[in-house]
């Protein structure tokens, strides 16, 4: 027999272990670290130069960060910290290095869909670590708590007040707040009636933090993230009863409204990292994003869930534009909600199985130019990585075979690419919208 005690037991006991498995994972300090990139992969990978340019010009001028030689000698090894400083120094062909970053606020990505293993969680690591290397500044918000993201970016202690689940019961107190003084001011208190929040959730304290409280660094300087955890799972179960003592709050716009209030300029590219399910965080994700990128196995239940997703999606959608359009407002966003793009993206392929490239063409048939062209594929360098809760990016190549590792970063590298060149183009769209807007 085993009762609500004895679970309790067993977490207690599984707590105990797991201070001793971070630091099998991550370093003596229980801290994760980002390793240097060494000079192959800044001028090559990185910077996109000759590595002999690269060398010459290094030489040429003192006031270059020059890196570190480690033991094995050859190689110079550069932070992070250093990359950037090169990337704002350095020309190749005459062009400037930096990424081209249209102006207004972040734009905004949610990686979506339902089926737990889609690779949502593995997309967006190594879609924020590729956006960084080409010196973005990004944040990324994980909606899931199975935390998975929170996790690789290094972030293990997490309290539930700190999360998107935070962001919502704040969101909840202020715009009651401000409803119910709406309502007074418009002396129609008996049409709106005054809504009450109970002190259990005014007594968080969630007012006084301010909009970065919820912004935590990670282990590369150019990459900040509003983590999840665990405990965060009851936010379904919460925002449930939320909604039931203040039916008008307009509860899918809440992380919006919290995105809208940060400044412009200190992020470039946000990514959200959503959960497996249609619920109360993936609608806020949704909502508040620009663009959509829905990953997919290749296999034919992953067809199967795909399809459901984008119908329960649609329907969600359309509720939400018949239940709030014209009535409360949802923030900077409108009603009923536009998407700029969205990208379906095959994860875990393998070029060489017959099954998988059938499905690539249904997918293609269906989704036409949705469908990215280029897929994830399935390779052993992300299984190895993970274990050491990284990316193919941080991961160290001398970790694997090269080769192995050169695969792997090329199929995330590609994927980026592609991903990124129609995001520019929303994203030129939505500055240029935003620009006439503010003209006016
Ligand atoms: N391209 C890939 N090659 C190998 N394994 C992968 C690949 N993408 C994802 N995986 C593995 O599949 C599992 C689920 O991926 P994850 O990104 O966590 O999915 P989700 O976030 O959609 O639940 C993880 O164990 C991950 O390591
Ligand atoms: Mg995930």
């Amino acid at each position: 027999m085993v009762d609500h005690d004895d679970l309790r037991a067993l977490q207690a006991r599984s707590l105990k272990m797991q201070g001793w498995i971070r630091q099998q994972t991550f370093s003596p300090e229980n801290e994760k670290t980002l390793r240097r990139f060494s000079s192959w992969e800044v001028s090559e990978l990185i910077l996109g130069m000759n590595q002999s340019t690269f060398r010459g010009r290094l030489a040429a001028d003192p006031t270059f960060p020059t890196g570190k030689v480690e033991p094995d000698g050859r190689q110079r090894w550069f932070s992070l910290e250093e990359v950037n400083t090169l990337r704002r120094k350095l020309k190749s062909r005459g062009k400037p290095l930096m990424p081209e970053r249209p102006k207004g606020r972040a734009f905004r990505s949610a990686i979506a869909n339902f089926k737990g293993g889609a690779g949502k969680s593995t997309v967006a690591l190594h879609f924020a670590h590729a956006a960084a290397l080409q010196g973005y500044r990004v944040l990324v918000v994980d909606f899931d708590p199975q935390a998975t993201l929170s996790h690789s970016m290094g972030l293990t202690d997490v309290s539930e007040e700190q999360t998107v689940w935070g962001i919502m019961a704040r969101d909840l107190v202020h715009e009651t707040d401000r409803m119910n003084a709406t309502s007074v001011a418009a002396e129609s208190g008996a049409s709106l009636p005054q809504r009450s929040i109970p002190d259990s959730i005014r007594d968080l304290g969630l007012q006084t933090l301010r909009i970065h409280d919820f912004i935590r660094p990670t282990n590369w300087s150019t990459i900040d993230i509003i983590p999840s955890c665990a405990n965060a799972a009851f936010v379904e179960f919460a925002s449930a009863q939320y909604r039931h003592l203040n039916p008008e709050w307009s509860f899918f716009a809440a992380v919006s409204r919290y995105l809208d209030q940060l400044p412009d300029d200190e992020w470039d590219l946000i990514f959200f990292d959503c959960p497996p399910a249609i619920g109360y965080q993936s609608m806020n994700a949704v909502f508040a994003a620009d663009m959509l990128c829905i990953p997919s196995g290749p296999g034919y239940w992953e067809y199967d869930s795909t399809t459901s997703f984008i119908g329960q999606l649609s329907e969600a959608l359309e509720d939400l534009a018949h239940g709030f359009t014209g009535t409360f407002p949802t923030g900077n966003m409108d009603l009923p909600k536009v998407f700029r793009d969205v990208r379906f993206l095959l994860t875990r392929f393998e070029p060489g199985n017959d099954l998988h490239r059938a499905m690539y063409q249904a997918f293609g048939k269906v989704f036409e130019d949705k469908l990215m062209e280029n897929t994830i594929e399935m390779t052993r360098a992300v299984e190895q990585s993970n274990r050491f809760l990284s990316s193919v990016y941080e991961i160290d190549y001398r970790e694997m075979t090269r080769e192995t590792w050169r695969r792997a970063r090329t199929t995330f590298d590609r994927a980026w690419e592609e991903y990124h060149a129609s995001l520019l183009v929303a994203w030129r769209e939505m500055a240029e919208t935003n620009e006439t807007r503010k003209a006016r």
